[in-house]
């Protein structure tokens, strides 16, 4: 018998300051309506100095395992996705397992697989699947599997990117039978091109982007993905025509989000596609003007041109198009625009936003996951959220955590950016917390990382 395998609960972790997007705006000469309004960023998570992608990752799973009074010997795999691993060889998932044991007891966790997964923002998607496609199978010896998404989205000072970065990791706990969501692996769909709308060379800290060509590959890559996904709904008989249309199937979403207005763009995409071939839609060209040829345009450079954008305009202000994303994605970036940008991290985040700003009953409802990842690739996918979601969501505690945050000027900002602080010289010194100690010197350690857990 087919088994039910999915997501059982989900822990965040979110740096403790942050940068004011007004205050960036005001020090780049930039209007600051263009960064709250126009991209829809209130707030921008900045790491301290002692932290990093993996002590991110650490405190991600270290609040999952207690809240779930975990047991290390449960646990099969620790997976972890990442775009800002500190090291090119050695994966994150073994510096947590390290710091893990620093507080659960030394080799209590040398039983468990630990890869790391890399594909741009969808990384964490692509680990999702492998290991609950594993827990199906039948081939984990243990339990539970983590699986988390860690990142810190960082680009040069004064560059256009720089008012969409930030930070986050979330820790997924996967297993059978699960409290929160449950999986709908028959419908997945993907999107891939081999394309270079942003990438980081190994010898960078910070990543180069083409902003706009990379919207466009986005919106591709999505369309790509959730016509197979439709394609699979229809298979099994979920959508009985291609009379139907998709997103009345769907009752929740979470895309990724580079920066909240994304998703706003990736939506309002997704619904012009899918209401095109049904009767509403004459109704929709009579308030809006007709949809711009196509005229021999690529579709990421359909996507982009001005006239496109301009008919996507319209149709994000018109009645049909707002109900739906108030009722379906609006909450899904409440805590995204106190975040920013997070990666890997994003589309989860953008999960657990819906869960801790969400009022209505969700039992039973259809959640999709769009995710998207640069170079590029998109998944869309589905989840059943569970009876017992209640209970599990009521110890998410995002949007507290968000509040308790610290504020910091724009020159602690640009230091910490620039690397100028030592690791002991944080602006709020660690506390019953993963820390990144030091960096190796000598021949035989050079670049390593240690990291402590300080009481
Ligand atoms: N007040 C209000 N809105 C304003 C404004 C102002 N003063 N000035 C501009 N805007 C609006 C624009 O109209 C536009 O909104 P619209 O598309 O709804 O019309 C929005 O702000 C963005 O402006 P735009 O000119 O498109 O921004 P940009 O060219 O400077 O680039 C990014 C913005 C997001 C492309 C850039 O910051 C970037 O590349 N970030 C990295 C994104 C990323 O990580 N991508 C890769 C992974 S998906």
């Amino acid at each position: 018998m087919k088994k039910k395998v999915g997501i059982d609960d989900l822990a965040v972790y979110i740096p403790k300051l942050y940068l004011d997007a007004e205050e960036l705006a005001k020090a780049r000469g930039i209007d600051p309506g263009k960064i709250t309004k126009g991209l829809g960023i209130e707030k921008m998570s900045i790491p301290d100095a002692h932290e990093d992608a993996a002590t991110m990752a650490a405190m991600a799973a270290l609040q999952l395992m207690k809240k779930n009074n975990l047991n290390p010997k449960d646990i099969d795999f620790i997976h972890v996705a990442t775009e800002t691993g500190p090291d090119a060889a050695k994966p994150i998932s073994c510096y947590v397992q390290g710091m893990l044991e620093q507080v659960y007891g030394e080799r209590c966790l040398d039983h468990i697989g630990a890869p790391e997964t890399k594909f741009a923002c969808v990384g964490a998607t692509y680990a999702l699947i492998d290991r609950l496609a594993y827990i199906a199978s039948g081939w984990n010896k243990r339990k539970y599997a983590i699986v988390i998404a860690t990142d810190i989205a960082k680009y040069d000072l004064y560059s256009s990117g720089e008012s969409t970065q930030g930070a986050a990791a979330v820790a997924l706990l996967l297993k059978e039978n699960p409290r929160l969501l449950a999986y709908e692996p028959e419908f997945t769909g993907f999107g891939t091109v081999d394309d270079r709308d942003f990438y980081r060379p190994i010898e960078r800290t910070t990543a180069v982007v083409d902003g706009q060509y990379s919207i466009g590959c986005y919106l591709r890559n999505m369309r790509i993905a959730t016509d197979m996904y439709k394609n699979n709904l229809i298979k099994f008989n979920i959508i009985k025509s291609d009379q139907e249309n998709l997103s009345d199937k769907l009752d929740l979403i979470s895309f990724h989000s580079p920066f909240p207005k994304m998703v706003q763009y990736a939506f309002a995409s997704f619904l012009i596609h899918d209401w095109r071939r049904f009767p509403r839609w004459d109704n929709i060209l009579s308030k809006i003007g007709p949809e711009p040829p196509r005229k021999g345009l690529t579709n990421v450079e359909f996507y982009v041109s001005k006239d496109y954008k301009r008919f996507r305009s319209r149709f994000s202000k018109i009645e049909e198009f707002r109900d739906e994303y108030n009722a379906k994605v609006a909450n899904s970036l409440i805590a995204l625009k106190l975040i920013g940008n997070s990666y890997t991290a994003s589309v989860w985040l953008c999960m657990a936003s819906h869960f801790g700003n969400g009022r209505d009953n969700l039992d039973d409802k259809r959640l999709g996951v769009c995710s998207y990842g640069s170079g590029s690739s998109a998944i869309a996918c589905s989840f059943i959220i569970q009876p017992e979601y209640k209970e599990v969501i009521k110890k998410i505690e995002l949007m507290r955590n968000l509040s308790r945050r610290k504020r910091i000027s724009m020159e602690v900002y640009e230091d910490l950016h620039e690397g100028r602080f030592k690791t002991d010289e944080s602006v709020i010194s660690p506390k019953k917390e993963f820390a990144l100690d030091y960096i190796g010197k000598e021949d035989k350690n050079v670049g390593y990382r240690y990291y402590k857990y300080i009481e």
